[in-house]
């Protein structure tokens, strides 16, 4: 099978299209057909091997150790392994392969059958590869961790990727006030997708406006906690996904303290892959959640939707269809 590979850390030139064997299903998994998948952070972190922490959690200090990277997947079970319980030859899934060994970006790829959930009727390829990632960080941010309810102002800051984009839909199952945080050039797009008000993060700092948010989603965590808490008003909540790790180690360890005097919780996000995808799923056929999608690349250049994604060019989700 073609597949995307890579041996050292670097660019996105590091990478290459290549004929690998096709993967046998383990015990407990299925082996999919890949229809689509889509480019998430982790994606670059595995490339790039940075931050380094990528590096200790995957166990490649000095070279890489997942073959082929790819996070979200979208295709057709063609092969099932011993106790395969949820799923038969034929069926079309969908699901988040980051505890599951990664490999979206080839023909094949082998996977646990928790990582994935059957497609619904309509459900295209594409749409299914946008949803699992960054469907999930949105979802437990914003409704599990974040207790997003009707009345509320919220903002999501880095609002224009996957997460901030899926985000919005999600909040506008509520009555809410929604600000969302990006660069310029993504600004006539949020408003498009129904965010109440933009910021150019360039032009101005949100965190300038004190006591304003009951709820903020952050995937590009970049100042210090204390900014964010004085954006928050009395008991708002502030959650980060992502950003830089000083800041996320900064929240971990002075958040409790914020929290017990000032009344104000700021906390890091840890995923739980997947463990919402049937809510998403239902999102999606009620019609209440459509991924936004940025481009489509077939598999032999995900090294140029790489970089796409590395220079943040993309709105919403880069898919790749085989
Ligand atoms: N918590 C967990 O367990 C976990 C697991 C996996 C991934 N993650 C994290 O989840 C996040 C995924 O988010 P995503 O897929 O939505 O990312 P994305 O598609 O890369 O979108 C991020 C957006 O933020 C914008 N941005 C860049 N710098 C900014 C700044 N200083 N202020 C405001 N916006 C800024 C980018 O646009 P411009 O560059 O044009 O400004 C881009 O539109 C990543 O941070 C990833 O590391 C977390």
């Amino acid at each position: 099978m073609k597949a995307i590979t890579y041996t050292q850390y670097g660019s996105p030139d590091v990478l290459e299209f290549q004929e690998v064997p096709v993967p046998q299903p383990k015990a407990g998994e299925v082996l999919i057909k890949v229809a689509a998948a889509s480019m998430n952070d982790w994606d670059l972190g595995l490339v790039t091997g940075k931050p380094y922490i990528i590096r200790v959690v995957t166990g490649g200090l000095r070279k890489p150790q997942v073959p082929i990277p790819g996070v979200d997947v979208a295709g057709v079970v063609e092969a099932v392994g011993e106790n395969v319980k949820r799923f038969e030859v034929g069926d079309a899934v969908f699901g988040d392969l980051s505890e599951s060994g990664f490999g979206a970006f080839a023909e094949y790829v082998c996977a646990d059958e928790k990582a994935l959930i059957n497609m619904p009727e309509g459900m295209s390829f594409e749409d299914a590869a946008a949803l699992p990632h960054a469907g999930m960080l949105a979802w437990q941010g914003l409704m599990e961790k974040g207790g997003l309810k009707s009345g509320q102002k919220i903002l999501i800051n880095g609002a224009g990727g996957g997460v901030g984009t899926q985000g919005i839909q999600m909040a506008r199952l509520y009555d809410v006030h929604v600000t969302g945080v990006d660069s310029a050039g993504k600004l006539d797009m949020l408003r498009e997708m129904g965010f109440d008000e933009v910021i150019d993060y360039r032009q101005k700092d949100f965190t300038t406006d004190l006591n304003t948010y009951d709820l903020i989603l952050d995937v590009k965590s970049n100042r210090s906690i204390a900014h964010y808490a004085r954006a928050l008003k009395p008991n708002g909540r502030y959650i980060t996904v992502g950003g830089a790790m000083s800041r996320i180690l900064q929240i971990t360890l002075l958040g409790p303290w914020f929290a017990q005097f000032l009344k104000k919780r700021l906390e890091v996000l840890s995923l739980q892959p997947n463990k919402n995808l049937a809510e998403i799923r239902e999102l999606y056929e009620t019609g209440k959640l459509k991924p936004l999608i940025d481009r489509v690349y077939p598999l032999s250049e995900v090294p140029m939707a790489l970089q796409r994604f590395a220079g943040a060019e993309h709105h919403g989700k880069i898919i790749i269809k085989m």
